[in-house]
């Protein structure tokens, strides 16, 4: 038995089941065991390949999309950038490489709640614990979070003969495993369609829009950008699997299964999260980033490629990386299908 799980069996035995964001949270952010505590994180040698880690392409665009906002906003000086659930500071080391033409007034504060990723972010940041701890270096122009919504602890319906019901985890009396169980669904969720068939499951938005609400209090001025797993509901309500575990880069096995071993995340009801605001905008991760230069970017690459191919140096092979960057950070099937929600603040 994991640590985790005898944590999480005791945390049963005296609470009775408990709520799916509360086996999430001490799975993955137990101070002493918790996957991320424990080490997980996205990368190449990590557990799963974020777009930020396929290559330094996402960052450039990043790093285009910045000036945008930056222009936008009368180029203040500082102009002060949060990146929350930062990981272990790869976007931001890709966004300063990029050199955008605000670096020089650039305040960059990265919120990562795992102190091993903390350790690895880069010296020029300002690198927090949370964002109760970003509001003194505030207020912020852009508060950006990609993959973060996916990985905060969310509870989950589940669709049955009587209607929308609360998963909850319990330890079964028959085999003193780990199980999920059934139990009334306490707050009204607007956005779970009545007709979906019996037994599909789907997580909710509570915690990504507590979070959005947290953050957005951060902003005066400017925008609030997430990136991240997210569908239209009716979508969803078809069915699918939609709480994915991942361990060294490969899916993981059931939620349930040795907790703090694997990162467990719910790819999120688009309407859930929308829920935090008024009059955002929508894309997918495709058409952001194409909104934001990519083709340019990879045009630029080809180019060096064709002139640097014979040679085969650094500059030749990191050309040709582009190309092949931007194939997966806009395959619509896989991270180009992210949607990219943006609100914007004038307060
Ligand atoms: C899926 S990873 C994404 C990392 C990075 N943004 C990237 O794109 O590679 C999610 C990160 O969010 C962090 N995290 C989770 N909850 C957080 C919170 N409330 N505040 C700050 N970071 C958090 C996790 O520790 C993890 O490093």
């Amino acid at each position: 038995m994991t640590p985790i799980e005898d944590l999480v069996r005791r945390r049963i035995a005296t609470e009775g089941p408990i709520r799916f964001s509360t086996f999430v949270d001490i799975a993955l952010y137990d101070p002493d065991f918790g996957f991320y505590v424990a080490g997980g994180q996205a990368g190449r040698r990590g557990d799963f390949v974020t777009s930020a880690e396929v290559g330094p392409l996402f960052g450039a665009c990043l790093a285009k999309y910045l000036d945008e906002v930056w222009k936008s906003l009368g180029e203040p000086n500082p102009f002060v950038v949060l990146e929350a659930g930062a990981g272990p500071g790869t976007l931001a080391r890709s966004i300063r490489a990029a050199e955008p033409a605000c670096r020089d007034v650039l305040r960059y504060i990265a919120v990562e709640v795992s102190a091993a990723q903390r350790a690895q972010h880069p010296g020029w940041i300002v690198s927090l614990e949370s964002l109760a701890d970003a509001k003194s270096y505030g207020p912020y122009h852009l508060v950006v979070a990609n993959e973060l919504l996916d990985n905060l602890p969310f509870n989950v319906a589940q669709q049955t003969s009587h209607g929308w019901m609360e998963v909850r985890v319990d330890i079964a009396e028959a085999n003193d495993e780990l199980v999920e169980v059934l139990r009334p669904l306490e707050m009204a969720v607007e956005y779970l369609p009545d007709d979906a068939t019996v037994g599909v499951k789907i997580p909710l938005a509570d915690a990504a829009v507590a979070w959005c609400d947290s953050a957005s209090d951060l902003i005066d001025a400017g925008r609030l950008v997430v990136i991240d797993y997210l569908s239209p509901v009716a979508e969803m309500a078809t069915g699918g699997d939609w709480i994915r575990t991942y361990r060294a880069n490969e899916r993981g096995g059931p939620a349930l299964d040795a907790p703090g071993t694997q990162d467990v995340t719910a790819h999120l009801p688009l309407e859930g999260v929308l829920a935090h605001g008024a009059e955002p905008m929508i894309q997918t991760q495709a058409d952001f980033l194409r909104a934001c230069g990519l083709d340019a970017l990879v045009e630029d690459g080809r180019r060096v490629w064709a002139e640097r191919a014979h040679i085969g140096d650094l500059q030749a092979l990191k050309a040709r990386s582009r190309i092949t960057e931007a194939e997966a950070l806009t395959d619509r099937s896989g991270l180009g299908g992210f949607r990219v929600i943006s609100w914007a603040y004038q307060n």
